[in-house]
């Protein structure tokens, strides 16, 4: 705690990543002050390096609680589902739609409340089917109706035979997966050869944890850049994505994502890195500047 209070009043900082929300990194350091206190800033950039608020809130939260999804889940419905969020409406479930256009059965892996699933099948498939193992997701998904079916399952024990579905998508899940691996070679599994896997993620390169705007007055003159945190090093944390909302993320190099699809048996077709759309930059006029660092990466493989 003492730390969290030193960190408070020497920087101000505000995590971008993962909570997908407009928020910012400031570090403005007062000169005098900052050359009185050098050595705790030094220790407390040290903590910064590895996501500050992480290092705090470990103490009360553990990453491997898997009640923490089903306990904050009505976040995540209030904050992003229901045409609430600009990065979903007018990227996320566009780019769903295009990439897995013209197959008719199709897994929505950690579908969530179901927002994608629906939209698939409002679109052109023919069935499509939910899983996530969140209760509370698969209550809201099945209320929220819209025609495809869900299940409580976890992403690395799918309950489905070999070759079943013609699509299968994962919308920012695998950063919460654990058995990232298990997991790729479930989906290959269950799709049949040809079959389409779309993976959409928090950008792992530039949305690694503790990246965000820098405003750094420091600097003569003063610059304001995009600071890329660790992007090597994997790390399982919890983040406190809202005040006392806790999710348990995971972080690894794209090299990692992409080698495990390759093993689990998928051939590599796309990859797209799109900036982020015009109602999430209209959000505040300093976000213009992020344009050019996107925040979503979408990976597109066929099954071989
Ligand atoms: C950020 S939400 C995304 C929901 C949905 N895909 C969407 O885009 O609206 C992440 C979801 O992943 C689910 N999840 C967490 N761990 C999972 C796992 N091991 N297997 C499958 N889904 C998981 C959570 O329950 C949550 O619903």
């Amino acid at each position: 705690m003492r730390v969290y209070a030193l960190f408070n009043r020497v920087l101000k900082v505000s995590i971008p990543y993962v909570s997908r929300k407009l928020e910012w990194i400031t570090i403005k350091f007062d000169r005098i002050r900052y050359r009185r206190i050098w050595h705790h800033v030094h220790w407390v950039c040290a903590f910064t390096v590895h996501r500050p608020w992480v290092v705090i809130v470990t103490g009360v939260t553990d990453v491997n609680d898997p009640g923490l999804w089903e306990k904050h889940a009505d976040w995540w419905q209030d904050e992003f589902t229901d045409g609430v969020d600009a990065e979903y409406e007018e990227q996320i479930i566009p780019l769903a739609l295009d990439l897995l256009a013209g197959r008719d059965r199709i897994l929505d892996v950690g579908t969530g409340e179901g927002q994608i699933a629906r939209k698939l099948l409002a679109a052109d498939a023919d069935q499509v089917v939910g899983i996530d193992p969140t209760s509370s997701q698969i209550i809201e998904a099945i209320k929220r109706g819209g025609g495809p079916a869900y299940l409580r399952s976890d992403a690395d024990a799918l309950p489905f035979a070999d070759d079943t579905f013609d699509g299968a998508l994962a919308c920012l899940v695998y950063e919460h997966i654990e058995a990232m691996e298990t997991a790729l070679a479930e989906s290959a599994r269950v799709l049949r050869p040809g079959g389409r896997f779309v993976l959409m993620l928090n950008h792992p390169l530039l949305q690694t944890p503790g990246s965000g705007w820098i405003d750094d007055q420091w600097l003569d003159p003063p610059e304001r850049y995009w600071r890329i945190g660790p992007y090597l090093q994997e790390a399982s944390t919890v983040e406190e994505v809202q005040k006392d909302v806790y999710i348990p993320f995971v972080h690894r190099p794209l090299s990692r994502y992409l080698n495990a699809m390759v093993d689990a048996g998928f051939g590599f077709k796309r990859m797209i890195e799109p900036s982020p759309p015009e109602g999430f930059l209209e959000r505040a006029a300093t976000y213009r500047e992020a344009a050019a660092i996107p925040r979503l990466l979408v990976l597109v493989a066929d099954k071989l």
